[in-house]
């Protein structure tokens, strides 16, 4: 054997040896064999209750408590030591940057705990695709972070919400999701915390990562993972909220035929440190009504970051708009809820529309 091969196969066991070595190090379970999972309840439906067991919509969310959640399935005792613990009880509607900052950091002291393997975050549908992406971005460890909601009150026939905390706290005691960043799972499907994003109002196959996919399935009492994630997230970002108790203040404005600039100049007025642009098709601007109106929240400071409503592709710097001449920002694929929250996290290191944009097409 010539000695760049030996050299070669001695690199390859030492790299398996220290991946296997660093899963256990970052995975090690509970005396009785099974990995200690924490649950972190916030509300949402999968914690309703609904008048009737048919009541599947003018339910109330965020009603029941988290011991409530853990004892209703109580198959999560073979798959996992499970605690649960109370962060806030809200519908996601009403999920602010408050509520995320203060779950990040009770995500991120969790998980600094050599007594904690994974955590499950229950969660409201409606803006669970955000609390992901954030947490995706500023959770400071490669151990799982499975977020899990239910379309159907705890309550309705059928109920959607203990198989899916069954599958939550299976994949968080998983060693297979450790390194994948953020995950959410429902309805048997597991998605990354980028991709996904909330797609009927009402039906239990709601989510979908649409053209990028979804990473993989909860099947038999395990995960089967397809894809992952290929943009930096959770350990590797340059992002840090452990000394933040507030995040800049960044608004989304919506692209319309007939559209008007008076809420752009709202939110300029308002203080705003960047807009985003839901614009339509490849994130164009109206002319003559938005993008002078752009240009003018430009020139007093504020970021300006073209997105698009569309749904997906990619939206192409220069293309629709003099981006490198304008000093705006374009989303690469980020929805414009996803873009706002990666706007006010790199508004936290820099002003500086380059790093801003290669942020952008990093996370
Ligand atoms: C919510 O997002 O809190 C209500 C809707 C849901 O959880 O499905």
């Amino acid at each position: 054997m010539d000695t760049n091969r030996r050299s070669f196969i001695l690199r390859s066991i030492f790299c398996m040896a220290l991946a296997v070595l660093a899963s256990s190090v970052v995975f090690a379970r509970g005396p009785n064999g099974l990995a200690d999972v924490t649950i972190l309840a916030t509300g949402g439906t999968i914690a309703g209750t609904g008048a009737t067991s048919t009541t599947t919509v003018g339910y109330t969310a965020a009603t029941v408590g988290v011991s409530r959640l853990i004892e209703a399935v109580p198959e999560l005792k073979k798959v996992a030591n499970v605690k649960g613990e109370q962060v806030f009880q809200i519908a996601s509607e009403n999920m602010n940057n408050d509520y995320w900052l203060k779950l990040a950091k009770r995500v991120n002291e969790l998980l600094a705990q050599n007594d904690v393997d994974g955590v499950v975050i229950t969660h409201g549908t409606d803006t669970i695709e955000e609390t992901a992406y954030f947490l995706n971005l500023v959770v400071k460890s490669r151990k799982p972070v499975v977020i899990v909601g239910a379309m159907r009150p705890s309550t309705a026939i059928s109920a959607d919400g203990p198989i899916n905390l069954y599958n939550a706290v299976t994949l968080a005691a998983s060693a297979d999701a450790v390194g994948k960043g953020v995950l959410v799972v429902l309805n048997d499907q597991i998605n990354g915390a980028r991709d996904v994003t909330k797609t009927n109002t009402a039906n239990a196959d709601t989510f979908r990562s649409w053209e990028l996919g979804f990473l993989g399935y909860m099947q038999d009492n395990k995960p089967f993972f397809y894809r992952t994630s290929t943009r930096k997230h959770t350990a590797d970002t340059e992002f840090d909220v452990s000394k933040l108790d507030a995040l800049p203040a960044v608004d989304i404005v919506y692209g319309y035929a007939n559209m008007n600039r008076i809420a752009i100049d709202a939110f300029v007025a308002a203080g705003d440190k960047a807009i985003i642009h839901a614009g339509v098709g490849d994130g164009s601007l109206a002319r003559p009504a938005v993008e002078p109106a752009l240009i003018d929240a430009r020139k007093k400071g504020v970021i300006v970051v073209r997105s698009s409503r569309v749904g997906n592709g990619i939206v192409a710097r220069n293309g629709e708009a003099k981006d490198d001449e304008l000093d705006f920002i374009v989303s690469d694929t980020l929805s414009p809820q996803k873009a706002r929250i990666l706007a006010m996290l790199a508004l936290t290191k820099t002003n500086d529309t380059k790093e801003i944009q290669r942020m952008f097409y990093t996370y």
